[in-house]
């Protein structure tokens, strides 16, 4: 089938190669000329496990390529995706300007009948609202379908999750357009949900809100869990081996960052309360995720009374391990708190720096190895589980800190080793050691 994805963000880009890679011919867009002369030259503005080898492949067999020209993408193609970002508006919705400037450029260039496909993350109802804004602004007589088919990528390993999904959804209130994005999707050999538009739309935002309460729920028991003198890696395992639990997205720890959960939670309940129905399950899963943040520093409050002047190393930045990204990352709120609190901060993040530099404050001092950071260090604090940071042994701490005191925010190492070790160690719902 001939393709155009607009939009090469992780979504965009990440769609745009695979679907090549199981033999369409598809043209990305991007209005962003310096990212597209980068993609030709086969070069990933993005790290993606996988990524670059299929980029280039593609490329050099004649399945893909990349214009910023509208006109030129769009010739002779049948479907037209867009993957455009949906950012958090300042209420909480999700801002669809970039989708209106995608609609306006679709519809000056279309030239013949196509099926516009939405990848973006978007509110119920936006499929309607996306025909009736390319329709009003069409040039030429041609007439547009429109189908939706959520991503439900991880970023990191997004590759991976193209071809090794739990599911891929089609929605559409048109049985053709339906059956010819089924077939353009068999070649990802997953199993097809085959729904209508809303339902569709819906299923993305359900997921993530889904995925985001059990983030909430497990942080939730792993704080009761610590005040009753529970271990919260037993009770999840616990729970996790009954099937209808599931036992992955079970770990505890400061709370879900990145650039979907905080926003898509947000933005169905701005979806709920548009359509005059409060939903106070997602308004708490929101509420303890921004509390689930402070726990940490909360712990090293407890502990000291006060923290002025005393320094504190800080593990790990990004949102989560694999990513330099550090939207909604809980390290920005803990930083913070440390800061007003008097504390001195080092911090150091294997890939994150360099975005963290942009987002943190001007007080927080860079490391460029975990010694570094924790060198002459009164407190040590885990708030990404990085492989380095996980392998990095307990014992090694006293080596560079003043007392080996350790809050680790993600559980990344055994209670039986952490007492070995002898470091003073805290951790998310188990008991502290030594
Ligand atoms: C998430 C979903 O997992 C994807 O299915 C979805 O497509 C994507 O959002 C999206 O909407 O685009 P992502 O944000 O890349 O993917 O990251 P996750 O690996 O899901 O982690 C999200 C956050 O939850 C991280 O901050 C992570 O530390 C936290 N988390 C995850 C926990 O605190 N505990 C867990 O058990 C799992």
């Amino acid at each position: 089938m001939e393709i155009s994805v607009i939009g090469t963000g992780y979504v965009g880009l990440v769609t745009g190669v695979c679907l090549a890679h199981i033999g369409n011919k598809v043209t990305c867009i991007d209005i962003d000329e310096e990212k597209i002369n980068t993609l030709k030259s086969g070069i990933s503005p993005i790290y993606e496990e996988g990524l670059t080898e299929l980029l280039q492949e593609n490329i050099n067999n004649g399945n893909l390529d990349f214009t910023s020209d509208y006109k030129e993408g769009l010739a002779g193609k049948k479907f037209v995706y867009i993957a455009v970002g949906t950012p958090q508006g300042e209420d909480g919705s999700a801002d669809l300007t970039y989708i209106d400037k995608a609609c306006e450029s679709i519809a000056q260039h279309l030239e013949e009948n196509t099926v516009i496909v939405t990848k973006s993350t978007v509110p119920v109802g936006t499929n309607e609202y996306i025909k009736g804004k390319i329709e009003s602004n069409l040039i030429n007589e041609v007439t547009i379908k429109i189908a939706s088919n959520p991503e439900f990528l991880r970023q990191g390993s997004a590759v991976y999750d193209t071809f090794n999904g739990d599911r891929i959804v089609v929605g559409s209130d048109d049985e053709e357009t339906l059956n010819l994005l089924e077939k353009i999707n068999e070649g990802f050999k997953l199993p097809i949900v085959r729904t209508d538009l809303r339902s569709a739309e819906m299923i993305k935002y359900a997921s993530n809100a889904f995925l985001a309460t059990k983030i909430s729920f497990i942080n939730e028991m792993a704080n009761l869990s610590e005040k009753i003198g529970a271990n919260i890696d037993h009770v999840a395992k616990g729970m996790g081996m009954d099937k209808r639990i599931g036992n992955s997205f079970l770990n505890a720890g400061i709370g879900y960052g990145g650039s979907c959960f905080p926003k898509d939670t947000r933005a169905i309940i701005s979806i709920g309360k548009k359509a005059q129905y409060d939903m106070p399950i997602l308004e708490n899963v929101v509420d303890a995720n921004e509390r689930q943040r402070d726990i940490l520093v909360d712990k090293v409050l407890k502990k000291y009374k006060d923290i002025s002047g005393k320094k504190v190393a800080v593990l790990g930045l990004a949102f989560k391990p694999n990513t330099d990204d550090m939207r909604e990352a809980p390290s920005i709120s803990v930083t913070n708190k440390l800061l007003a609190n008097g504390a001195i901060v080092t911090a150091y993040d294997p890939v994150a720096t360099d975005n963290a530099k942009e987002v943190l404050s001007s007080q927080v001092k860079f490391a460029k190895s975990i010694e570094d950071a924790i060198d002459g260090a009164d407190i040590a604090m885990i708030l990404t589980e990085w492989a380095e940071i996980k392998a990095y042994p307990l014992e090694s701490y006293k080596n560079y800190m003043n007392q080996a005191v350790i809050f680790d925010g993600r559980n990344c190492h055994s209670l039986e080793l952490a007492k070995e070790s002898g470091a003073v160690y805290h951790s998310i719902g188990r008991p502290s050691m030594n």
